[in-house]
């Protein structure tokens, strides 16, 4: 799989100008005719959840987010409109048709979009030249997966966070919580009602023993 990012598509402009919402959905619906247990959603996420996920975050100190399984990019885009300038947004998915659809729509110096699996993040965060990501987002589809993969991915993401850092996860059921549990200090969750499904919003944090002993 490619850890590089592909050539952009120069034609088209920043996040304002993307893709229409029903080639969104309709792109969106086609993958997950091809590929159900990768994709997991007919649909993707309604943007209260979006927003509702985004304002856990504390952007002034984001310098690397990282977001799993960015599909057609309704994270993404409104990821970058509150990521500081300086920052970097690192997306990997593991469907090429995703990647080479939000490589062409989506033209911003701050995002770097690779093909690959979320198990192998840490590579990923090294080959974008950074150290640790001060959040993952998630909209893997933990319960679909290959037995090993979630938590060998859930492992690997508590190792790619800084001491603090979240690892934040939109999911249909608390099954990924049970793979969370024994590695991250703080897990909690919460449901979305606004939502097709509704939807819960999982966090985990990283416990920064530094700032505990001060
Ligand atoms: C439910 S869709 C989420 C799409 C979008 N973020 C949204 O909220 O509408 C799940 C995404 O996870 C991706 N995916 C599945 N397994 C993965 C893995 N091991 N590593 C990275 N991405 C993966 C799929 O290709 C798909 O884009």
């Amino acid at each position: 799989m490619a850890s590089i990012p592909l050539k952009k598509n120069k034609n088209k402009a920043g996040t304002g100008s993307t893709g229409s919402f029903f080639r969104q959905w309709g792109m969106f619906f086609r993958q997950f005719m091809k590929h159900p247990g990768m994709i997991g959603s007919v649909i993707p996420s309604s943007a209260t959840l979006v927003d509702r996920m985004l304002d856990q975050v504390d952007w002034r100190n984001t310098r690397l987010f990282v977001e799993y399984g960015p599909g057609v990019g309704t994270f993404t885009r409104s990821i970058l409109d509150r990521l500081p300038a300086d920052a970097t947004l690192l997306t990997i998915d593991l469907n090429l048709d995703f990647v080479a659809y939000l490589e062409a729509e989506i033209d911003d110096p701050r995002l770097r979009v690779v093909h690959g699996s979320a198990a192998d993040v840490r590579r990923f965060i090294k080959e974008a030249g950074h150290y640790q990501a001060d959040y993952v987002l998630s909209g893997i589809p933990f319960s679909t997966l290959p037995d090993g993969v979630g938590t060998a991915i859930c492992a690997e993401t508590r190792a790619a966070l800084r001491p603090g850092g979240a690892f934040l996860i939109y999911q249909y059921s608390r099954y990924v919580c049970d793979m969370l549990t024994p590695l991250f200090d703080d897990v909690s969750d919460s449901l979305e009602w606004r939502n097709i499904p509704p939807c819960r919003m999982i966090r985990a944090v990283k416990q920064d023993l530094m700032a505990q002993a001060a």
